[in-house]
């Protein structure tokens, strides 16, 4: 199934993180099919292009806008943000997607900014992304997507060691890092609620997408048996694994709820409580307070 009940989106701008490839191609696709300008922030031009190329094979009269974003580099994020709020932009949507796993590497890399790479590409960019844009977002009356992850159901944010200086992998450090976006949602709705800012919040995870350029040093690893050939075949398309977020960003709001696909790696996308590791409301105020904390500091290295 690739088809999504999309109401008209005429009139409306969303941003998708991570439009370039994979499951935010598929979520920008829609969305230019409906009708809504897009805002695609990337990190290369280049592929950037193609997207949009690809883009407009299907949705010829596409209204969509590259602009340069790295979530590994802070000062990409704020220029983004100074340009989006200078233009007085309107922003309707705003989708948290794009994600790094850096699977089969056992090397810890560090960005420009020292933070561990996955925290700040899957957490404190986009962190500092919405917070930046809130105003727009406040303004629009908008809604922001957390793309999360099924690691969010098992699992947790290495508190006493966020950067993993210390019992590094790369599946820990994902982990960690979605958990902490996870939490950020749970505290980022409390907040609006709280203080009326106007912005609604959705969450969601795509289940399993195979076929894209995240999940190839998975797939890579499970070439053994044929039981990893067949588990590394499960899933579902990207297409499909954008359902859940368009669900996130197209449906009314239920607190405490997130949009997962049917069988949880695959399937129609359906609703079902948030994961209890990512609604923690002490766990969420934490969370926000780190994302405060290190954007004024550095993290020791
Ligand atoms: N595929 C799955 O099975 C799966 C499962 C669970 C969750 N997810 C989540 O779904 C989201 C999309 O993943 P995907 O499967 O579509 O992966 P993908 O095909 O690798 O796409 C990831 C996107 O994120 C962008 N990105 C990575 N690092 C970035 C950075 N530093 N700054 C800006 N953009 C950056 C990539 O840009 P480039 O094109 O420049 O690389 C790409 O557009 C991620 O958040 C991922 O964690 C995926």
């Amino acid at each position: 199934m690739t088809q999504f009940d999309m109401p008209d989106m005429a009139g409306a701008t969303a941003v998708v993180t991570g439009a370039s490839d994979g499951i935010g191609l598929e979520i920008a696709q829609a969305l230019a099919g409906s009708g809504a300008a897009v805002i695609l922030p990337v990190r290369n031009r280049e592929k950037g292009q193609r997207a949009v190329a690809r883009i407009r094979e299907s949705v010829p009269d596409a209204r969509l806008a590259l602009r340069d974003l790295d979530l590994a580099r802070l000062d990409t994020v704020a220029a983004l943000v100074q340009a989006l709020r200078d233009e007085s932009a309107r922003i309707d949507h705003l989708v948290l997607n794009a994600g790094v796993i850096l699977l089969g590497d056992r090397e810890r890399h560090v960005t420009e900014d020292g933070f561990e790479l996955h925290f700040q590409t899957n957490f404190l960019g986009h962190y500092a992304l919405t917070l930046g844009l809130l105003p727009l977002l406040r303004t629009s009356r908008g809604r922001v997507v957390v793309q999360t992850s099924l690691a969010t159901r098992f699992g947790r944010v290495a508190w006493d060691d966020l950067q993993l200086q210390h019992r590094y992998s790369a599946f820990r450090a994902y982990a960690s890092s979605k958990a902490a976006l996870g939490l950020f949602a749970t505290e980022f709705a409390r907040r609006s609620d709280d203080e009326a800012w106007g912005v609604t919040l959705g969450i969601s995870h795509p289940g399993v997408a195979p076929d894209t350029s995240i999940a190839g040093p998975l797939r890579a690893k499970r070439t053994g048996s044929g039981s990893h050939k067949v588990s590394a075949r499960l899933g579902h398309s990207p297409a499909e694994a954008a359902l859940p977020a368009l669900m996130a960003m197209m449906s009314t709001p239920r607190p405490g709820e997130m949009c997962v696909p049917r069988y949880e790696i695959s399937g129609q996308p359906k609703r079902r409580r948030i994961y209890r590791r990512i609604s923690d409301p002490a766990a969420a105020a934490r969370i926000w307070d780190v994302g405060d904390r290190l954007l004024v500091e550095r993290p020791a290295e």
